[in-house]
């Protein structure tokens, strides 16, 4: 397997503390950054070397090239954004398993996050 590809989504105090530590990881590397206020990903981007950036976070989660990603932004919007990927996989059918089985378990997911 080559190198595990990171998307950082959130810039502020706990986004820099993961971009500094996957440069420690000689196998993972950080392809993109995403922050909602406008320019803040870009120069973030820029001051650490990583190719692409964007103020919605959903856009770096529609990249083919990232493997995995970090949270760094507020509390409220982990389920958000956590859920996210969870339906894209299922709209986008690259799950194996049973459709039924993907959408029971995504229905349990969201009543356990309150949705
Ligand atoms: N501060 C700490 O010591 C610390 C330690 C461990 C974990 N954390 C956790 O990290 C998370 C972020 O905390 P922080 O201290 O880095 O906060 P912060 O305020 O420094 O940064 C939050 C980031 O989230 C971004 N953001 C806001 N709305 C967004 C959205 N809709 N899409 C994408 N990005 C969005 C902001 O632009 C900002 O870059 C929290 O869950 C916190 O509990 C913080």
């Amino acid at each position: 397997m080559g190198r595990v590809r990171v998307g950082l989504i959130g810039s502020g105090f706990i986004g820099d503390i993961h971009a500094a530590a996957f440069k420690m990881v000689p196998d993972a590397e950080v392809v993109a950054v995403a922050s909602p206020t406008p320019g803040k990903a870009k120069a973030f981007a820029r001051a650490r070397g990583i190719p692409k950036a964007f103020e919605d976070y959903r856009d770096l989660l529609a990249l083919k090239q990232v493997d995995m990603v970090t949270l760094g932004v507020p509390n409220y919007l982990h389920a958000e954004v956590a859920v996210a990927p969870a339906v894209r996989f299922y709209v986008a059918g690259t799950f194996n398993a049973e459709e039924n089985s993907v959408r029971d378990q995504l229905a349990k997911l969201l009543a356990a996050l309150g949705g």
